[in-house]
């Protein structure tokens, strides 16, 4: 975005018709530009006929095509024509997203309501970028470059089998314990790269639900078995809850198999024991480093962040420490990479040309002008099926808000509600609704030009066959079927509308060459920033979560009522009180 030099400003500040603002504390109210005024008066024009413009335009195709590293975008089956792309780039011009992305590389405090800098940009840029980023005091590229390599060391003694269990066994499965932030992107990854692993397995604990845990502990030896208990705060109570369930199935274990003594043998011994197999079994990740030595685990075994780095925006940080252990070191570095990739082309690209950045009005024309209000992500490969879920509190948690960053109610609609499933699943579940209900969908289509594994069938490439469903796919939802060419195959009466399709369904296609790390940071990041944009836009603070804490504080407040507690049982409402009420009937 040619972001402005941080040495001309103190905060990013932009002049209006009416003011100078200073974007740190006041957002511009986007319904109030120009661009917006001009977008109104466009939707009200469209008339979509994507058939039309293709067939009218034969540069359409090249013109609304871009590549961003090593994805391939291509946004000419949306509902778009230049003058409509022209207003969206002057409403980020008038609404200062480069400004305020430009704030958020220096470190300014964007996310005001938690007073902290938003600095997962940092958590990418490589060794011995220059110049060094210091905020606040802090040496920031030093610091991430220091637990990168803590965390690359741990990883190769893990992997090399130099880390053992308590009886000097090599780990064979290592299980992080996390929810959220701490949870979503690791386990997203884990499944994505499933063809860079070796022969560490990792699984994921996130849930309260002591299935999860019971779950995902079947079937392990505990000798062999390495947690890595993964918070920012290290007090969510999901997180250190299972924590404490996974230190007691250890112990119980490794007692059974005869490892360490029982518990009731002599005081210090058992206790010594105990505390030597949480120091050769537990690990953690936190920015909480005096929470984690509480909790019994030797800081010399944890890897910190800090404050700046979002939960949603830290699978780059020492909560990526799973992914480095299962992937290595140099995986994890390409992942990185990839990331970094994308924040360049934010950084340095015009907005008519800068991919995220366009992906992100397409959000709010969608959003603000057409009506939508959901947004399918739907991958063409497998290894994505939990991609969808990790978009979900990346842009939901981030942009789901009705206030805006100075405390002043939103002036429009905000948020999208994210979904999806790997095709061609999709296809044979919620696709009919996208082709020939009554909503508008938005869809991001997501394919990979090489397979993980390349199967025939028969001779033939199955995955040259799964490909042409993702063509077919949005092809199908661009140009529909009209009702003449359904005629004409032969259908006659009420089936005739029945198998018309509209068209006019808007999609994205992103496609890349293969799933690996590096693909993979560039796909993560260009969501980051698709996000940051709409939030711009919105006036929205994208960095904090307030909107979480009603329920962690209410169920505090209910749990002793779960318990027994007459007195907080007669605390709540009429409704809790007859739930509670059914609970303790069938327990
Ligand atoms: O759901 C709220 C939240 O604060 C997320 O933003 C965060 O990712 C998650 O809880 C987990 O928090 P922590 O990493 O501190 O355990």
């Amino acid at each position: 975005m040619r972001a402005p030099e941080s040495s001309a400003v103190t905060h990013c500040r932009r002049a209006t018709a009416r003011a100078t603002v200073d974007l740190v504390t006041t957002p511009i109210d986007a319904t109030s530009t120009p661009a917006w005024t001009e977008l109104t008066a466009l939707k009200e024009a469209l008339v979509p006929d994507l058939r039309g413009w293709f067939a009218d335009d034969p540069g359409r195709v090249e013109r609304f095509s871009f590549e961003l590293a090593d994805l391939h975008v291509d946004l000419s089956k949306n509902l778009i024509d230049d003058a409509i792309v022209a207003a969206l780039v002057r409403l980020a011009e008038e609404t200062g997203v480069a400004e305020r992305y430009a704030a958020m590389l220096r470190g300014e405090h964007i996310n005001t309501t938690e007073d902290r800098a938003v600095l997962h940009t940092a958590l990418r840029r490589p060794a011995g970028a220059s110049p060094a980023l210091v905020v606040d005091g802090q040496q920031v590229d030093h610091d991430v470059q220091e637990v990168l390599e803590a965390m690359s060391a741990f990883a190769d003694r893990v992997r090399s089998g130099e880390w053992t269990g308590i009886t000097g066994k090599k780990v064979q499965t290592i299980v992080n314990i996390g929810i959220g932030g701490s949870d979503l992107g690791p386990v997203m990854i884990s499944a994505a790269l499933e063809p860079f692993g070796g022969d560490i397995e990792a699984r994921f604990v996130s849930n309260i639900d002591p299935f999860d845990l019971a779950h995902k502990t079947k079937g392990l030896d505990p000798e062999t078995t390495l947690f890595i208990v993964a918070s920012k705060t290290f007090t969510t109570l999901e997180t250190l809850t299972n924590a404490r369930l996974a230190r007691d199935w250890l112990w119980a274990g490794l007692e059974a198999s005869g490892a360490i003594g029982p518990s009731t043998g002599s005081g210090t011994d058992a206790e010594a024991q105990r505390t030597d197999a949480v120091a050769h079994h537990f690990v953690a990740v936190s920015t909480a480093l005096d929470k984690v030595a509480a909790f019994g685990i030797d800081t010399a075994n944890a890897f910190g962040f800090w404050d700046w780095v979002g939960g949603r925006y830290s699978v780059d940080s020492a909560i990526g420490l799973s992914l480095m252990i299962e992937f290595g070191p140099e995986s994890f570095r390409e992942l990185l990479a990839g990331f970094h990739a994308v924040d360049e082309h934010v950084a340095s690209t015009p907005i008519e040309r800068n991919v995220p950045v366009l992906m992100g009005l397409l959000n709010v024309w969608y959003t603000n002008f057409l009506g939508a209000q959901s947004h399918a992500v739907l991958p063409y490969a497998q290894q994505l099926s939990r991609f969808a879920a990790y978009l979900q509190q990346l842009t939901m948690e981030s942009n789901g808000k009705s206030v805006r960053w100075d405390g002043s109610p939103v002036t429009s609609e905000t948020g999208e509600i994210f979904w999806g499933e790997p095709g061609t699943n999709g296809q044979h579940a919620f696709y009919q609704l996208i082709h020939q209900g009554t909503r508008l969908i938005p869809a991001d289509f997501i394919a990979f030009a090489n397979p993980a594994y390349p199967l025939a069938d028969d001779g033939r490439d199955v995955h040259g066959l799964f490909l042409a469903n993702f063509l077919a796919q949005t092809k199908a939802l661009a140009f529909g079927k009209t009702a003449e060419e359904v005629e004409a195959e032969g259908t006659t009466g009420a089936l005739v509308a029945a198998r018309t399709f509209a068209g006019n369904r808007p999609t994205t296609s992103i496609f890349a060459p293969a799933l690996t790390p590096r693909t993979l940071g560039e796909l993560i990041a260009l969501y980051e920033h698709i996000t940051f944009t709409q939030g711009v836009i919105w006036g929205i603070n994208s960095f904090d979560q307030w909107g979480v804490e009603l329920g962690k504080q209410l169920a505090l407040q209910i749990a002793p009522a779960v318990e027994g507690d007459q007195a907080a049982f007669d605390a709540q409402d009429a409704s809790t009180r007859a739930l509670l009420e059914y609970y303790r009937a069938h327990r």
